[in-house]
């Protein structure tokens, strides 16, 4: 019984994974993984962070999916980012439902982020 427990949670997991997976396969596809991780920073501030800061705001995906598109800088760092303008309109809107998608579930901020 135990086993086909653990099978069960397996499979559970491994369906949401799927979900959350389009969202990450598209940020390795426009390559933002360089930059970007969803809960660590490396270059730029993780994705789970930037989901933290601006989740709830009105417009928030619109806001997010502009700052793909325009580059961002001085909002979390020395660092600036470039605008990505290979990413079309339509998919920075996707990546930036994914992005603030990553919030409500998140848990804890970590200490990158600084709440309004
Ligand atoms: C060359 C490195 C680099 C790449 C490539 C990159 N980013 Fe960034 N990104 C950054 C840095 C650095 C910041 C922080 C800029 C700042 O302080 O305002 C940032 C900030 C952001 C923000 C927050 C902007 C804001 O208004 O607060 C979002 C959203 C974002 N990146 C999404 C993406 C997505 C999606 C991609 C892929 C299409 C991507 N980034 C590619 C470096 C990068």
């Amino acid at each position: 019984m135990k086993f086909i427990g653990l099978i069960t949670a397996g499979l559970l997991v491994s369906g949401t994974a799927n979900a959350a997976d389009a969202g990450l396969n598209l940020a390795q596809r426009s390559v933002c993984l360089a930059c970007h991780q969803v809960d660590v920073k490396r270059v730029g501030p993780s994705f789970r962070d930037i989901a933290l800061r601006y989740a709830g705001n009105e417009g928030a995906v619109e806001y997010v999916a502009r700052s793909i598109r325009n580059g961002s800088r001085g909002l979390w760092g020395a660092i600036p980012m470039p605008a990505q303008r290979h990413v079309d309109p339509a998919t920075a809107k996707e990546l930036a439902e994914w992005i603030v998608s990553l919030a409500p579930s998140g848990g804890e901020p970590t200490d990158d982020t600084k709440q309004p």
